[in-house]
């Protein structure tokens, strides 16, 4: 038995294969369109995935936030909202929620997870102050340099190796902290920020003796600990897997854990309880005073902070299916799937997998391609082209420029492949893996991009390319050899 499959069901032939412990009773109708239409749709949108719609794509694969299945119970949850400006009973419940699951005293609500980092950043960071991260979130290094602050990622070389068995890749690097907080002084750092199961290098999570470690340099010198719990349940899963001490635990003990070595805990709610909105959490009075007048300033009156009271009672149900294993390793259990199914077919991925996606080495693939010519991207549109799967670009593209201007490559060159809770089937992700197969062992006729419109801030969401040559045309022509009249 796999000792990473929680639901310990076996196949009598001994295959490895996660099981949905859930059943779909609502549908969305998918459109697979010609290979023809597809590349439409890339010139349509400029090469970026962001700028495909819905009608042009098979399986949308771009993110986790806010597409993640909703439950029955949420549903329900969403037709008895208390519409009130002030005072009302559902952001009562999602306090409750918020004390009984993530054992913080106070909530201040925000419309989702970047607008926390607004009101974090705003209170905290000074022109100059310096945060050490685990590792940033495009959204997160936006608010910080936005009010002058600068960020210094601390991650352990074994973080950068995209093929590795370590089982917490999100670990920071503790003597590397002490070190920063000696040369920089403390007064000059508002905080230390922890981000679970950390995003852009692959849904990798953090230990809880890495966490403990850093809590202990944190309140060596004084400083605030501030917890990303966009995926806290993911990272909680995998404590429980990975980390031999809470193989026992239950996930609401191990989430309390985490949460209860924190001064600040903020999350966006398009992850974490699988709804939309967000939210910032303390159990100190004083922090809360400090950020409570922004809340109103930046985003609605306190009880609501520009959710609407159906996401709100959406957040609390969500909140405590956090708690359900069967729930929140669903996933992880089908990224694990087609990492592993994707890797032992030659397709170079992240190892080991993560959560909220399957990320694909684009560079380990075009090696052809030059870095200038944003390998990550292009890799995004010529999959789009040849599966009508939409995945994300992480890569240089999702960087932003230095204050010169100049390009700051990225350390990876990824693909994400999302794989939003219990949205999609077994069968779709074997689409994909076949697809990924294809691309691979084709790879020579993807080629690179170049920006015809590029936005100074956030460049990835608006940012407009085009190919540098035909090579789109000649995939196709490719993929009609192949598949003939498939789509
Ligand atoms: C780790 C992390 N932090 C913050 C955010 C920002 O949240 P939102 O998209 O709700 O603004 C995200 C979103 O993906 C995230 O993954």
């Amino acid at each position: 038995m796999n000792k990473e499959n929680p639901v310990k069901i076996k196949f009598y032939n001994g295959e490895d294969i996660p099981l949905e412990l859930h059943k779909v009773r609502i549908v969305q109708k998918l459109h697979l369109v010609p290979i023809e239409r597809r590349l439409e749709a890339l010139y349509e949108g400029g090469f970026n995935t962001f700028g495909l719609k819905t009608t042009d794509i098979f399986l949308d694969m771009i993110t986790d936030s806010g597409v993640n299945a909703m439950s029955d119970n949420q549903l329900a949850a969403m037709m008895q909202a208390d519409d009130a400006y002030a005072g009302s009973q559902s952001f009562i419940r999602m306090q409750k929620a918020v004390e009984d699951v993530l054992g913080q005293k106070y909530l201040l609500p925000v419309h989702q997870g970047r607008a926390a980092e607004n009101i974090i950043a705003c209170a905290y960071i000074k022109k100059g102050s310096l945060i050490p991260m685990n590792y940033h979130f495009t959204t997160t290094l936006a608010h910080i340099t936005q009010y002058g602050g600068r960020i210094v990622e601390l991650l352990y070389d074994e973080a950068y190796k995209t093929t590795s068995s370590h089982p917490f890749k999100g670990n920071m690097n503790i003597e590397k902290l002490e070190g920063i907080i000696i040369k920089e002084d403390a007064s000059n750092i508002p905080f230390i920020r922890m981000e679970a199961s950390t995003n852009l290098i692959g849904g990798q999570p953090f230990s809880i003796q890495n966490l403990r470690d850093v809590k202990a340099i944190a309140d060596k010198y004084g400083i605030r600990l501030v917890l990303d719990a966009s995926l806290l349940g993911e990272n909680a899963y995998l404590v429980k897997q990975r980390e031999p001490e809470f193989a026992e635990y239950s996930m609401g003990e191990i989430i309390q854990i985490m949460t209860g070595m924190a001064d600040i805990v903020y999350f966006s709610a398009r992850k974490l309880s699988s709804s939309r909105g967000g939210g910032i959490c303390t159990n100190n009075d004083k922090i809360y005073r400090e950020m409570e007048p922004l809340i109103p300033l930046f985003e609605g009156f306190l009880t609501y902070g520009g959710m609407s009271v159906r996401e709100i009672e959406a957040i609390a149900v969500g909140l405590y299916e956090t708690l359900d294993e069967t729930m929140i390793s669903q996933s992880p259990d089908f990224i694990r799937y087609l990492v592993n199914s994707a890797t032992e077919q030659g397709v170079p991925m992240i190892t080991p997998p993560g959560v909220l996606g399957a990320h694909v080495n684009a560079r380990d693939i075009c090696k052809h391609l030059d870095k200038r010519e944003y390998i990550a991207g292009a890799f995004a549109a010529a999959f789009f082209l040849i599966s009508g799967v939409r995945g994300m670009e992480r890569g240089s593209l999702s960087n932003q420029r230095d204050e010169y201007g100049n390009e700051t490559y990225a350390d990876m060159e990824l693909l994400r492949l999302a794989v939003p809770r219990r949205v999609f089937t077994l069968s779709q992700i074997k689409y994909v893996i076949d697809r990924l197969v294809w691309l691979n062992e084709n790879r020579e006729l993807i080629g690179g991009l170049k920006f015809v419109y590029e936005p100074p801030v956030l460049r990835f969401f608006m940012g407009r390319l085009e190919p540098v040559s035909d090579w789109p045309q000649k995939l196709i022509a490719k993929f009609k050899e192949d598949f003939g009249d498939s789509l």
